[in-house]
């Protein structure tokens, strides 16, 4: 996915483009460019790279009060410099920033090629600046010429267009999200809320089908099919969190210490102690809906995905009722079977994970409900389900998923106690489970304060050829995030094992000195996780035990790290902090770009 921003107001333009692409970055970093309008002298400055390369193609000053700005993420075509947006049409008429897929653009771009247009770039986008400078030409307005080519396209889109001989912007927005900040005289557009935040609070959120048309004053809503609609004006949530580097080295690092805090924004005012229990506000259940759920669905990518089956474990546990967590991408490739009176819970940091976006799709076409468990107010995933619950993280930028992972895991539980109590789970185990949770901060920080030798642990994974990740119950969801980790930041391949499977094939893999991970907390399945160990080691292994603290098994790891005692039902809040220290701190090591890992984006929003 990518990073679109634009402004159209009395300022000069380039310095809040570039500010607005540098807090979009994290939604790729490929290539980035920039457009701007003067009158009409319209002038373009791409470069491949980050946006921290654009400095060595923009001049130092222009005096535009209006542009366009991108930052890419790879879909069509290598990171090129003719790849990177904004695209220019033919006759230099219109310049064209989009993320999300053209799906039919080669059809799209053998209309150009028999009106004897060439396309100069690899990418799909393109297609739309020529085709809407053919609209011009043909006589249609900005927004006609727009809606022309849009009406012919298949796919997805969050897209602005600015014109040479036109004053307005026109934006438009189907499947990738695209969000319009009202400031006084001046106009911004944004791929999400976080740029917004130090222009306006008051924004726009433009649903599939939209166009706008957008000048200094205002904005005009209307659909494709032309008839205009209600722009309606939505006033941002300013307490989102602080969403600067601050003196931490990198994003990641960041984050994995804001979760103490972050869960106690989690947590705080969905606790009753007295009567053992949580209860999330927007998801609401009454006792009859919960005797009468046949099943829990819950549906997430990668680290949601790995939250969704902590929080299956949970429910099951706790209120006995099936539950089943999905890849979002394979549970709508399947043919689910939708049963209207189940529910459904599409987990997700950004709320625009187009995966779980077609599995909500599917759910509502067959009748289902679903709820979200989303950190981004007002996201894509939040306002389609239209019900759910905020994990309050606050904004997490590195790629790497941290903070919203652990956060996840409390909302799950609060949910798991919510359901469980109207039913088996009695008041002192609720009560049990609601302290721990509400120490879990507390303990978090005692782990900061001694975190062990995770160094040591570094040592061994950086000079691995590969790395397993061993766990059981709770702790083998937490061991793929382990994984996900150290993969996706330290580029260290991985294979992440429940532990009691590794015998039935990956133990093939061990030979003297590989690092094993493994994840024994003080739970009902720690003996079983210790023969795993014994089968590990019995190979030559090196073993990277993550125990409890004061527990005696740390005599069988070569590298012990304790955390803190907890809750058996909590443990993964806890067992997971080690494994983001490995992964950052193996990041840092061998040079990576630990915030902007190679290939990856913060959020995908394309299928
Ligand atoms: C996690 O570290 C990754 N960045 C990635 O797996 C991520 O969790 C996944 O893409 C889902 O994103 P979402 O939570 O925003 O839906």
């Amino acid at each position: 996915m990518c990073g679109i921003f634009a402004y159209h107001g009395q300022q000069q333009a380039l310095p809040l483009l570039v500010e607005g692409l540098r807090r979009l970055e994290y939604r790729g970093y490929d290539s980035t460019g920039v457009a701007l309008a003067n009158g009409n002298e319209v002038v373009r400055f791409r470069t491949v790279g980050k946006v921290g390369n654009l400095h060595t193609v923009l001049p130092s000053d222009h005096p535009a009060t209006k542009g366009i700005a991108h930052t890419r993420w790879a879909t069509h075509g290598g990171v090129t410099e003719a790849n990177t947006h904004p695209h220019a049409s033919f006759d230099g008429e219109v310049q064209l920033v989009h993320n999300g897929i053209i799906e039919n653009f080669r059809q799209l771009k053998a209309q150009l090629s028999a009106a004897g247009i060439t396309c100069t770039s690899e990418t799909d986008s393109e297609v739309l600046a020529h085709h809407v400078a053919l609209g011009l030409k043909e006589g249609r307005s900005p927004e006609e010429a727009v809606a022309a080519v849009l009406n012919k396209a298949r796919g997805t889109w969050g897209l602005c267009v600015m014109f040479n001989a036109h004053d307005a912007l026109v934006c438009a927005r189907h499947g990738s999200p695209l969000i319009i900040g009202k400031g006084d005289g001046e106009m911004f557009v944004s791929s999400d809320p976080h740029p917004l935040a130090s222009h306006t609070n008051r924004v726009i959120y433009l649903e599939d089908g939209d166009l706008a048309t957008i000048t200094s004053d205002g904005v005009r809503v209307s659909r494709l099919g032309g008839q205009e609609v209600e722009a309606n004006v939505t006033v941002l949530d300013n307490d989102w969190g602080e969403s600067e580097l601050g003196d931490s080295p990198h994003f990641m690092h960041k984050e994995i210490h804001e979760q103490p805090d972050a869960l106690r924004h989690c947590i705080a005012g969905r606790v009753e102690r007295t009567l053992g229990k949580g209860h999330l506000g927007g998801m609401k259940l009454t006792h009859e809906t919960i005797v009468q759920t046949p099943h829990v669905k819950l549906l997430g990518c990668g680290t949601s995905f790995h939250a969704a089956e902590i929080g299956q474990m949970l429910i099951e546990n706790m209120a006995r009722i099936p539950s089943v967590a999905h890849i979002s991408s394979e549970y709508r490739s399947n043919e689910p079977v939708i049963n209207p009176k189940a529910l459904h819970l599409a987990i997700s940091q950004s709320g625009e994970t187009a995966d779980t976006i077609a599995a909500i799709k599917e759910i509502h076409l067959k009748g289902g409900q679903a709820f979200g468990v989303v950190n981004v107010v007002g996201s894509t995933i939040a306002r389609l389900c239209g019900q759910g619950v905020y994990i309050h993280s606050g904004p997490e930028q590195s790629v790497a998923s941290t903070k919203a992972f652990t956060n996840m895991v409390a909302a799950l539980t609060i949910f798991a106690t919510q359901l469980g109590r109207t039913g088996n789970l009695s008041r002192n185990e609720g009560r049990a489970i609601m302290e721990g949770l509400q120490q879990a901060p507390h303990l978090m920080e005692a782990y900061f304060d001694n975190p062990g030798p995770i160094d040591e642990a570094v040592d061994l994974l950086c000079n691995a050829k590969s790395v397993l990740f061993l766990g059981r119950g709770l702790s083998a969801p937490v061991a793929k995030e382990g994984a996900l980790k150290l993969m996706e930041i330290a580029y260290i391949p991985c294979l992440a094992y429940p532990a009691g499977e590794m015998k039935h094939g990956p133990i093939a893999l061990l030979e003297e000195g590989s690092p094993v991970v493994v994840i024994a907390p003080n739970d009902h399945v720690k003996a079983k996780t210790l023969s795993a160990i014994h089968e590990c080691r019995a190979r030559g292994a090196r073993i990277i035990l993550i125990h409890e603290k004061g527990d005696v098994i740390a005599e069988e790891g070569d590298v012990s790290i304790a955390v803190p005692a907890i809750h058996p039902l909590l443990t993964p809040l806890l067992t997971v902090v080690p494994l983001q220290l490995m992964a950052y701190r193996a990041a840092v090591k061998l040079g990576r770009d630990v915030d902007r890992p190679r290939n990856l984006a913060k959020s995908v929003t394309v299928e």
